[in-house]
């Protein structure tokens, strides 16, 4: 269906000229409860959309909307897992992979919970046996490092979980990630690493990506010239993937492959064998709280009323700045640095997802779909591209995220962290009338004349919208919740939208087209391209010749 014509589109496009237009500090003045009635709360994080550009009569038409395009019955599916990612006839299940409840769910008519729990115990046990030492190297040696070779969700989730759970590391472990074809990502990452004490973790669902693949036969090379035998292999090479031929064609044997399934969407797969990295570092216990973590916000996104619903409302406030305020972006902006990585995980899930023109019945979309995300940690983003935010000409929702408890309490560090977590949302709210910028001129010594001409650059217009989510301290169980919230989120989005969330075949045409330009980087063939691309593989041969 096209939502753009049930009832509350049209009421969302009326209150977007009216409600839309009104200014935040306007709407506090009018409201003393908004903070009350615009905050939520669920699976131990706490939402304030108060400062978001909402009011009642927006938040009853979002609602409205939901109901009218059914979301709950798109989520009702989700969970049952009928193939809702339409264009590729596939479930969508990676809820399963935080549960165990038998009979919950059907992955392709059947009960997925025993393959799933099968994979996790080995996991399990493969993981303990590295951790107490009692599976080693080849030499020998204890496999106290690992090196996980995958890209996109076969990276960035791993990444970003064991970075942002840095406290809960098991003393002597150590984790890299390796992504980048760029020769230097891998050779640099070795540079650190011992071969009798590494461990590869080949983390890729098709287990044909190029990258991967590419960096995979590199490692196994550097790993063999240490004097290794292929038999060695075996040893410190484990695959993480759905592609059981595959593996065994680079000669990683059945038992050292942890599988999943195709209803694990690439960039929806941390919580599958391609979190055997974070286990690896964190240790199964931690991993499992991840998962439990997830699970209570999944709960919570099944069950709770819709008014109440953290994921439902967060996805639909999003939807209402990006499609009906016209804002195009999103920042991301974690008041914690160990979330330095989410920006990155994010960037992939939302615009993988839900960076789609076409609806699902195939029509152009015709109304703007996924926003464009981007962030950095708090306080850093401040020194950077914030000016922006607080006084450019694009309004940014600003999405603040910050533990009230630090896993480093170091003197007066987080209170500084959270003054400015709590600043920033009240900055861009509030604002500065060019009236106040010049009264706080002339307070501070300026003549009328130096008020006058400053005052205008000094204003803020404020009213610009921000959501914070803040929880008591990051932890497995919170992170876990935090991921899935977006995760939802995204979802929410895309089942408005009538957007497929759970395809990215935007990704194809690029790594189609790089396959006879590297034959012609090769000089094996010769290529017939646009004068722009022949010019510049012209000016790349020659720069590489010269
Ligand atoms: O290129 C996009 C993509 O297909 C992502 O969706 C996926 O996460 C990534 O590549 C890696 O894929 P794989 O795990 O199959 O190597």
């Amino acid at each position: 269906m096209n939502p753009a014509e049930t009832k509350s589109w049209g009421v969302l496009s009326q209150l977007a000229e009216t409600d839309g237009k009104r200014h935040l500090r306007e709407l506090f003045a009018e409201e003393p409860g908004r903070f009350e009635r615009f905050s939520f709360e669920a699976a131990g994080l706490f939402l304030d959309a108060s400062k978001a550009q909402v009011t009642g009569p927006v938040m009853d038409a979002l609602l409205g909307l939901a109901e009218e395009v059914g979301v709950e019955k798109r989520r009702r599916r989700m969970f049952a897992g009928e193939p809702i990612n339409e264009t590729e006839g596939r479930s969508v299940l990676h809820m399963a992979l935080r549960d165990n409840r038998d009979g919950k769910y059907k992955a392709d008519g059947a009960d997925p919970m025993g393959d799933i729990e099968d994979v996790r115990q080995r996991m399990k046990a493969f993981c303990d046996a590295v951790l107490s030492g009692d599976r080693r190297g080849a030499t020998g040696k204890p496999l106290t490092t690992v090196v996980n070779i995958g890209i996109g969700g076969s990276d960035l989730g791993p990444v970003m979980v064991t970075e942002a759970l840095k406290p809960y590391w098991i003393e002597g472990r150590d984790v890299h990630f390796v992504s980048n074809v760029d020769g230097t990502h891998l050779v640099e990452t070795l540079r650190r690493c011992d071969p009798e004490t590494t461990l590869f973790t080949i983390a890729s669902k098709t287990f044909t990506t190029q990258e991967t693949m590419t960096n995979a036969h590199s490692a196994r090379e550097w790993f063999l010239a240490s004097g290794r035998s292929e038999a060695d292999v075996a040893s410190h090479f484990v695959a993480l993937s759905t592609n059981h031929e595959a593996t065994a064609a680079f000669g990683i044997e059945e038992e050292n492959v942890f599988g999943f399934w195709d209803w694990v969407g690439g960039r929806y797969s941390l919580w599958s064998a391609i979190g055997l990295p974070i286990a690896l570092t964190v240790g199964w216990e931690a991993f499992e709280d991840l998962l439990s973590g997830a699970h209570a916000m999944d709960r919570h996104f099944e069950e709770a009323p819709a008014d109440k619903n953290l994921p439902l409302l967060f996805g639909l406030i999003g939807l209402w700045h990006r499609t009906f305020l016209d804002m195009p972006a999103v920042a991301v902006l974690p008041y914690d640095q160990s979330l330095h990585r989410l920006p990155a995980y994010l960037q992939q899930a939302d615009m993988e997802s839900n960076g789609k023109s076409r609806r699902l019945d195939g029509l152009p979309a015709g109304y703007e779909t996924g926003p464009i995300v981007f962030g950095e940690p708090g306080t850093n983003g401040q020194h950077a591209f914030y000016q922006l935010i607080h006084q450019g000409t694009t309004v940014i929702p600003c999405e603040l995220i910050a533990p009230a408890v630090s896993h480093n309490p170091l003197g007066d560090h987080h209170e500084k962290l959270l003054a400015n977590f709590l600043a920033q949302p009240e900055a861009l709210m509030v604002g500065v009338t060019e009236d106040e910028a010049f009264t706080q001129l002339k307070e501070q010594g300026a003549s009328d004349e130096e008020a006058k001409r400053l005052a205008p650059h000094k204003a803020f217009p404020g009213g610009r919208p921000s959501l914070s989510v803040l929880m008591q301290k990051l932890t497995p169980e919170t992170l876990g919740a935090l991921i899935a919230l977006y995760e939802h989120k995204i979802f929410v989005q895309g089942a408005v939208w009538g957007v497929n969330s759970y395809d990215q075949f935007g990704v194809e045409l690029g790594k189609v087209l790089a396959k006879p330009i590297l034959a012609e980087l090769k000089n094996e063939a010769d290529g017939d391209h646009d004068a722009s691309t022949a010019g510049l593989i012209a000016r790349v041969r020659s720069l590489r010749s010269g």
